[in-house]
């Protein structure tokens, strides 16, 4: 069941032996294949480029069926945190409060490793713009406030975005593993971040992000590495936050969400046709241990992330797929906030952003 992580060759335990245990079955819900609460729809026609309108290209009836319907409205509760019910089970973390700060900490670090950037691929006066799986928005909107002239359209299976917004970018709520209903074609810029974990089949993902890019139009994958590094040693593999990564590692594995997708990104990419990829790694500390004052202050805002990150990123992964006891996982969550707040602990983890363009022809 153990996916060996292409840049750490581990000898560790696995989920059915060794250190998890089997205090509950595993829950049905995740392991379940793609439900059929929504009817998959037929391929939208190829409309070709369409380049007179700013209004996105989701089907009016399709969104009025939809868009804040009770039942996406209707929230599940589990363990304390509460979560989506549209698609229910597919999805991994919470959609709370707690969460929604959880992720617009993210963003903040992310534009602070980014140098203030949203973005990395070389777009020039983009008109459409799709954000899949936005959670709170803001990427969308921070795009949308510097490009007055596109629209853009956020996606996301929770209705978790705000009202407020500029009036150049959309919310919607949909399943982008679905077919999907905007125009082929369409977009002059893709972007997805930190949806490791969310996804059964990237490949496809990613085949429907090409057909529905403009030619000439870029897509960019931004994603965490789920996973630790020290290069000094202070980080050991018998630590609680490996453990617990190794734990994570495996569960999403057997329920075939990957976690640690960040090195498939470029390869991906070359592979599905795109021209001109590039990738960037980024390294981002833990907690305020790097000399260098930038890092240091981006490890200042990690830290405070991470520790929401533990239960949000785990807490479902454990008790549901693993089958730990609520007991059991919230002292091992104890335990690696713990050992995450020891300054002694020099430990990060890797961003990878890749672009690539699709062909004009
Ligand atoms: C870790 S969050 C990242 C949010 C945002 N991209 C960001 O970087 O701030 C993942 C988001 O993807 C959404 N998501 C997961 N699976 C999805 C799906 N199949 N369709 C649409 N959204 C999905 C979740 O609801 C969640 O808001």
């Amino acid at each position: 069941m153990t996916r060996t992580l292409p840049e750490q060759h581990l000898s560790h335990p696995t989920a059915n032996g060794g250190g998890y245990g089997e205090e509950q079955e595993p829950h049905e819900g995740l392991l379940s294949p793609l439900g059929s609460a929504i009817p998959p729809d037929e391929p939208e026609e190829d409309f070709g480029t369409d380049t007179e309108t700013l209004r996105s290209d989701y089907d009016e009836e399709y969104m009025e069926t939809y868009s804040l319907s009770s039942s996406i409205l209707d929230y599940q509760y589990e363990n304390g945190r509460r979560y989506a019910s549209f698609r229910s089970g597919h999805y991994l973390m919470p959609n709370d409060e707690e969460e929604q700060e959880r992720l617009d900490l993210t963003h903040h670090i992310y534009l602070m490793l980014m140098g203030g950037e949203l973005f990395n691929a070389p777009i020039k006066n983009p008109q459409k713009v799709l954000d899949l799986g936005t959670g709170t928005g803001n990427w969308a909107i921070d795009f949308a406030d510097n490009y007055r002239d596109a629209v853009v359209v956020g996606n996301d299976l929770s209705p978790i975005q705000p009202s407020w917004v500029p009036p150049n970018v959309e919310f919607f709520v949909d399943d982008f593993e679905s077919e999907w209903l905007e125009k082929m074609n369409a977009y002059d810029f893709i972007h997805s971040r930190n949806l490791a974990g969310c996804v059964v089949d990237w490949h496809r993902l990613i085949r429907q992000a090409y057909d529905h890019l403009k030619p000439g139009g870029y897509l960019e994958l931004q994603e965490s590495a789920v996973w630790a590094w020290s290069d000094d040693g202070t980080l050991k593999m018998d630590s609680p936050l490996m453990e617990y990564l190794m734990a994570l590692n495996d569960a999403a594995h057997m329920i075939g969400r990957e976690l640690n997708i960040y090195v498939d990104l470029k390869p991906w990419l070359i592979a599905h046709g795109f021209e001109d990829v590039h990738e960037q790694t980024y390294i981002l500390p833990f907690s305020p241990w790097p000399q260098d004052p930038r890092l240091r202050e981006i490890g200042r805002v990690q830290a405070v992330m991470v520790e929401k990150a533990v239960e949000a990123y785990g807490l479902r992964l454990c008790t549901q797929v693993l089958g730990w006891g609520q007991d059991r996982t919230r002292i091992m969550q104890s335990l690696v906030r713990e050992q995450l707040k020891d300054r002694s602990l020099h430990s990060y983890t890797k961003i990878k952003v890749a672009y690539g363009r699709k062909p004009l022809r």
